[in-house]
């Protein structure tokens, strides 16, 4: 064959593997790069500064919290098609049933009002409406007698329109009644928030019958028993012996910043979904020391302080670690034939080529040095594209959001608020170089009064630890800071006594990150909302040219 001829073909050769070579490295830059869609705003920072190991953590958002309840990808209804709603065609319907009935009553005596004539509470139920109008109303209780005779205390349970979740809240307020001249009922004013104590539930415990002691004493704690987060257990062996499970052992995520162990405990969690294994939950947290009083990590926290475990029972698979290593126990002591356990020494070992294993626990064991034992490493590269992290089914603690509904509904949901974020980030020069400033009293003044109406109710979602920082805003606006709110925790509260109760009968302290999750929920609760990046300098979030 000729020169030319060979040359030819070599070159050919020589261009086809480099197309190949080059097309591999783009597919494979493809599937590292490739991270399915979630909703942490800046999960893809996340992703950035997770992978980079050193400072991690360091500059993400830590003021604000986003789980399940505030993505729009949520299961929840539009407010209309719940059906337990109370609308105004539905309030004309009772009444159009009831006018059949009842003859004008004929205002005999306009002193004293009959709180369970049903005509009171459908003017009380079309006042709400009006007056409350980001509320979704869902049941009444008959009204019941207020202080005063022309008085009616009720109670209602009701969904905020922002919140994506199912669950719902109590309210119950006193209602002065007047008539039309027509003798219609009408409200002529109604007191704030929880005002209606003689409409709150009786209690349901042993001191029950005892009423006319107990108005006597300090009023007793309002239990909301519609929280059931109890550990669940499994019963019988067999039913041990039938399951699948994937547990994974404590990780170097143990004790880092919160942010860490929701993008760990998700990718864990994504995972059993993903080889449809229940999911063995380790209840007991090690809180970072940026969220801790005394600025010291501190281990013995419970899952359930600060999420949902109800909802996380509901929706997922899972058992918690304790019955777990209690049925494995048993099941081993009891019968000749061990529970079949595959190990799995490093995240190497991908979810997809455990797909295939029938063994009935695949346990994870993370004994690599840092930042080899991160749990979330599972999820990184390929196994990104199968392992999606299931968010829905991470709401925060039903009673933290006690505390957001009590804060919110103070300001009878009519508030605008503002983000500010300060902290390491404001000190932090090389990186936001224009933050403290942006944030300081006299910024805040001139920015805010360009975005927020005067006089309007202002609530403060911040990290700033000084409480009369903003005491310049005062006089623009009607400030409320968290810590305004004290008496919800505090030692006489309910929040105080249920905790304790879940606790051991040992109190718990109202933590940083706890904090930040009811930040946050009153935050996207607000009408108006501003946020420090962006609206208040033009910094970028994750640090300098990051945006
Ligand atoms: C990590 O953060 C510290 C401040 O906490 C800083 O001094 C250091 O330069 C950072 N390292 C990197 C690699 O960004
Ligand atoms: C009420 O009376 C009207 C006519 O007076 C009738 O059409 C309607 O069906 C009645 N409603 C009920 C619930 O009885
Ligand atoms: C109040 O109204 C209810 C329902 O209409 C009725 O059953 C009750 O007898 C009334 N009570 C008084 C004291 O009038
Ligand atoms: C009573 O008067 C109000 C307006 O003052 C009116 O809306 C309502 O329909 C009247 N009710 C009856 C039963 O006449
Ligand atoms: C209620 O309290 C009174 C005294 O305050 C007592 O005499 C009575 O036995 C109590 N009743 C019940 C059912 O506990
Ligand atoms: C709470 O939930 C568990 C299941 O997780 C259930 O077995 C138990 O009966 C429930 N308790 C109440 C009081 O509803
Ligand atoms: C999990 O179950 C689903 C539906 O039953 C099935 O399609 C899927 O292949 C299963 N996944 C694994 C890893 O076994
Ligand atoms: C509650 O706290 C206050 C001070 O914060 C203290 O004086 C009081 O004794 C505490 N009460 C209880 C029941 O612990
Ligand atoms: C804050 O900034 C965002 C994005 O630039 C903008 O859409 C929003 O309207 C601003 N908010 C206020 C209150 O001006």
């Amino acid at each position: 064959m000729d020169p030319i001829g060979q040359n030819l073909i070599k070159l050919i050769t020589n261009v086809c593997f480099s197309v190949f070579v080059f097309s591999v490295l783009i597919f494979t830059v493809i599937a590292i790069t490739y991270q399915p869609p979630d909703p942490w705003e800046s999960s893809r920072a996340l992703t950035r500064v997770f992978t980079q190991f050193e400072n991690a953590t360091f500059q993400i958002d830590t003021t604000l919290l986003k789980t399940g309840e505030d993505l729009a990808t949520s299961a929840a209804p539009p407010a209309n098609a719940n059906p337990n709603a109370v609308t105004e065609s539905i309030i004309e319907k009772s009444e159009a049933q009831l006018t059949n009935l009842t003859l004008k009553s004929g205002c005999e005596d306009i002193s004293a009002v009959n709180c369970s004539d049903p005509q009171v509470l459908i003017a009380i139920e079309r006042f709400n409406l009006k007056a409350l109008k980001s509320i979704v109303f869902l049941e009444y209780q008959t009204p019941v007698s207020g202080l005063r005779l022309d008085e009616c205390d009720v109670a209602w349970r009701f969904r905020n329109k922002k919140e994506k979740s199912w669950r719902k809240y109590r309210d119950f307020r006193r209602f002065r009644i007047g008539y039309r001249e027509n003798c219609t009922y009408k409200v002529l004013n109604a007191k704030g928030w929880h005002s209606g104590t003689n409409a709150r539930r009786p209690r349901t415990t042993v001191n029950n019958a005892n009423r006319s002691g107990e108005n006597a004493k300090v009023a007793p704690p309002f239990h909301d028993d519609e929280i059931n987060d109890t550990i669940p257990v499994l019963g019988s062996d067999m039913a041990f012996r039938q399951g699948k499970y994937l547990y994974y052992s404590r990780g170097g995520d143990y004790c880092k910043g919160m942010n860490h162990y929701l993008w760990s405990f998700l990718c864990a969690l994504g995972e059993a979904q993903y080889l449809n294994r229940t999911f063995v939950v380790d209840l007991s947290i090690c809180l970072s020391a940026a969220y801790t009083a005394g600025n010291k990590d501190e281990e013995g926290k419970d899952f359930r302080f600060y999420f949902d475990f109800e909802h996380l029972k509901e929706v997922g698979s899972i058992v918690e670690e304790g019955e777990f290593h209690r049925d494995w126990k048993n099941w081993d002591k009891t019968h000749k034939k061990k529970i079949p356990v595959k190990k799995v020494a490093s995240y190497k070992v991908t979810p997809m080529q455990l797909g295939k294993d029938k063994s009935t626990i695949i346990w994870r064991q993370f004994d690599a040095p840092e930042p080899e034992n991160y749990w979330y490493r599972v999820c990184e590269g390929q196994a990104a594209k199968y392992v999606q992290r299931p968010w829905h089914a991470l709401w925060k603690s039903k009673r933290l959001m006690n505390i957001v509904s009590d804060i919110s509904g103070h300001m009878d949901w009519d508030f605008d608020a503002v983000h500010v974020v300060r902290g390491d980030k404001a000190q932090n020069k090389e990186l936001w170089p224009h933050l403290d400033d942006d944030t300081s009293p006299d910024a805040l003044v001139t920015k805010l009064q360009g975005m927020i109406q005067p006089h309007r109710n202002l609530y403060v979602a911040t990290n700033e630890p000084f409480y009369n920082y903003f005491d310049k805003l005062r006089s623009h606006y009607n400030v409320h800071l968290l810590d305004d709110y004290k008496e919800l925790w505090g030692n006489t509260s309910e929040w105080y006594n249920e905790m304790r109760l879940l606790n051991g009968g040992r109190p718990v302290d109202f933590d940083g990150y706890m904090r930040v999750e009811v930040d946050t929920e009153v935050l996207y609760r607000a009408k108006t909302q501003v946020e420090t990046f962006y609206n208040l300098t033009d910094d970028c979030k994750d640090g300098i040219s990051t945006c």
